[in-house]
């Protein structure tokens, strides 16, 4: 992947080494920081070479989460070199209507908190559409907005994020390519996306003002930025597929000068990516094999085993034949690299050949660290790994990153807190946390003692459910991240004070494993940073001896799942197994019926967790292995 902040991982469009699949250039970072402060180079410089014409610098802006990190770059470049603002004019792409500017859901909103309150640009230069506009207003107020930005010769730059629909802008599906700024209604899926943000969709505003595809397409340069894998189906249909307006985005092939800029996780998904065979020659190592052997054998609907040559040639994959020769010999091998990762003894299984097991066989009782991000995740990822742990005489403890208390719902609280008032009336404390419950309009403002008490409920559902599942008291810990303590969606950056915990408990444990949650796509963020902070830690202590002696291996499943090709360690589960972790899951009553931070997928977390599980173990039996009711799933981390 390209990481490298130079001219070679930046190509314009036109010098770039197009496949037949693609019809927009598009560069890959390996994450999102590496994009963004690229981006936001090619705008400060712009911004500069104009300053040195005397000219004024035309910027199109969106909002959303994937700017974010691109006007924190700018801010730094403004505060730490200098770059100055006095000659940008901003436009806009769009704002709810109706929606008050004050609001901290307007985009007026967060274009002041994310950039234009940190840098020094004219305040009458910025333009962002006024969802206060009366609505026998609109027509000529969008009219007008157009005309604004054709007044000033047009938008030099114009930075996009891209929905799930296929939208730029709001430009929902249907958008015509020569539409201009206007009011347009939402697409029920874009208001599920903003759900979390709005605490449930019915709070999220059904229309909007947006800037129009021909608005969009006029800008002399477009970049687009996408991150996440929730974004890799619409990546690869805009760049891939044919022009259409059920996908907006898509309009942007004709454009001459556009760049999508994405992270590997948006990118997975594209066919010189996922499947780089039906585009070039590859270098065919191990790792390339078993995914295309794996990407094959779903293809034909075929186990690996039956496999032939006449499935390897007309599947593009002939260059593997001509290297290797021998269907039967690849067949083989990639099998047995499968069935090895297959293992009911995640602990390592004691007095056993350990050559081709994931885990070791010393020592027989192992100390374990499993790293929940939230108090559930542990459960709800690995839940059924765990139990086999415990009951395999591991001494296994459980450290959950953060409190988790936001996503106790007020009404949840208050229940608890009446509990505790009928035993205590007396009880001021409580009396107030009652009072303040009931009292409470808007949602993100709790006061101290009504996090402590969500906090609380959260770390008592924890402990009930390790309870059942044999883990003792004093192997829970509760880290409580000060990142996470904001009492609001947007957290902290990752501090010091946060790494130093997690390297506190590792460096006391010494634990010969360590699973942590690898699961990227949550909506809100915490699992990324909850993750970093391990790796931080996991770096600082590589030289400790006891480092040698320790696995880590990274589980996903609440909200995606590993790839076969992806497995290093399959943990398989009868059904009882199963239904002793949903039971575990069922502990965490606060996170059911309608949890607040659903994410892109409406189901309840055991349902999806259940599916997921028995999805792998199909997969696996369809390559032609052992028929499994589920399977949790295991990437090791080499560090
Ligand atoms: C925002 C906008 C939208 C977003 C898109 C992606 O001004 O016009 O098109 O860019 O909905 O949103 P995020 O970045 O939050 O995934």
């Amino acid at each position: 992947m390209q990481n490298k902040l130079s001219s070679i991982a930046y190509q314009p469009p036109g010098q770039f080494e197009e496949t037949r699949y693609e019809k927009i250039h598009n560069v890959i970072f390996d994450n999102s920081v590496e994009g963004s402060k690229v981006v936001a180079a090619e705008i400060a410089q712009l911004i500069r070479d104009k300053q040195n014409k005397n000219e004024r610098c035309v910027l199109g802006l969106a909002t959303g989460s994937s700017p974010i990190k691109v006007y924190e770059e700018l801010v730094r470049l403004h505060n730490e070199e200098g770059l100055s603002f006095q000659n940008v004019v901003t436009f806009n792409l769009d704002e709810y209507y109706p929606m008050p500017k004050e609001s901290i859901h307007s985009y007026h909103y967060f274009m002041h908190q994310h950039l234009f309150d940190h840098v020094d640009i004219k305040p009458e230069n910025i333009n962002i559409p006024d969802g206060t506009v009366p609505k026998s207003e609109l027509i000529n107020y969008c009219i007008a907005y157009d005309k604004k930005i054709e007044s000033y010769g047009g938008l030099d730059f114009q930075l996009l994020g891209i929905g799930r629909t296929g939208h730029i802008g709001f430009n929902e599906p249907g958008s015509h390519i020569n539409s201009g700024t206007r009011f347009i209604t939402l697409d029920p899926l874009t208001r599920t996306d903003a759900a979390p943000s709005f605490l449930g969709i019915e709070n999220v505003p059904r229309a909007a003002i947006t800037m129009g595809i021909k608005t969009i397409l006029q800008a002399k340069r477009i970049v687009l930025l996408a991150w996440g894998n929730s974004k890799a189906p619409i990546i690869k249909r805009t760049i891939e597929g044919d022009m259409t307006s059920d996908v907006p985005a898509t309009y942007l092939q004709k454009h001459p000068n556009t760049t999508f800029v994405l992270d590997e996780e948006a990118s997975m998904e594209l066919t010189r990516i996922k499947t780089p065979w039906l585009v070039k020659d590859c270098k065919w190592d191990k790792e390339l094999i078993k995914k295309s052997v794996v990407w094959l054998s779903q293809q034909t609907d075929k186990s690996v085993l039956k496999l032939t040559e006449k499935d390897y040639n007309a599947y593009g994959m002939s260059g593997l034949m001509a290297q290797e020769g021998d269907p039967y010999h690849i067949n083989i091998q990639v099998f047995n690299q499968i069935q090895h990762t297959i293992t009911g003894w995640p602990g390592g299984k004691p007095n056993a050949d350990d050559t081709y097991r994931p885990e070791r066989e010393k020592p027989h009782q192992k100390r374990v660290l499993i790293f929940s991000p939230h108090p559930d995740d542990d459960v709800i990822s690995m839940g059924g790994t765990l139990d086999r742990l415990v009951s395999q005489g591991h001494e296994v403890h459980i450290a959950y990153q953060t409190s988790g208390s936001i996503a106790v719902s007020d009404e949840q609280a208050l229940k608890f807190a009446e509990i505790i008032f009928k035993y205590q009336p007396e009880n001021k404390t409580v009396k107030k946390l009652i009072t303040d419950l009931q009292l409470k309009d808007k949602p993100f403002e709790d006061t101290i003692e009504i996090r402590r008490l969500k906090a609380d409920i959260r770390r008592h559902e924890a402990i009930a459910a390790l309870r059942y599942l044999g883990v003792p008291k004093e192997n829970i810990h509760f880290l409580d991240m000060p990142f996470y303590e904001t009492g609001a969606i947007k957290k902290k950056p990752l501090s010091q004070e946060d790494i130093d915990l997690v390297q506190d408990l590792i460096a006391q444990i010494k634990p010969h494993q360590i699973f942590a949650a690898g699961d990227l796509a949550d909506p809100h963020g915490t699992h990324k940073v909850c993750l970093d902070a391990i790796y931080a830690a996991i770096d600082n202590l590589k030289p400790e001896s006891f480092m040698n002696d320790c696995r880590v291996w990274l589980y996903r499943g609440a909200w995606h799942e590993w790839d076969v090709h992806q497995i290093d360690m399959a943990v398989p589960m009868s059904p009882d197994q199963v239904l002793r972790k949903r039971k575990a899951i069922f502990f965490h009553e606060t996170q059911k019926d309608g949890v607040m931070f659903q994410g892109n997928d409406p189901r309840e977390f055991w349902v999806r967790a259940e599916d997921r599980n028995r999805q792998t173990a199909i997969k696996y039996h369809k390559l032609g292995l052992a028929d499994y009711a589920a399977i949790e799933a295991f990437k090791r981390y080499y560090f």
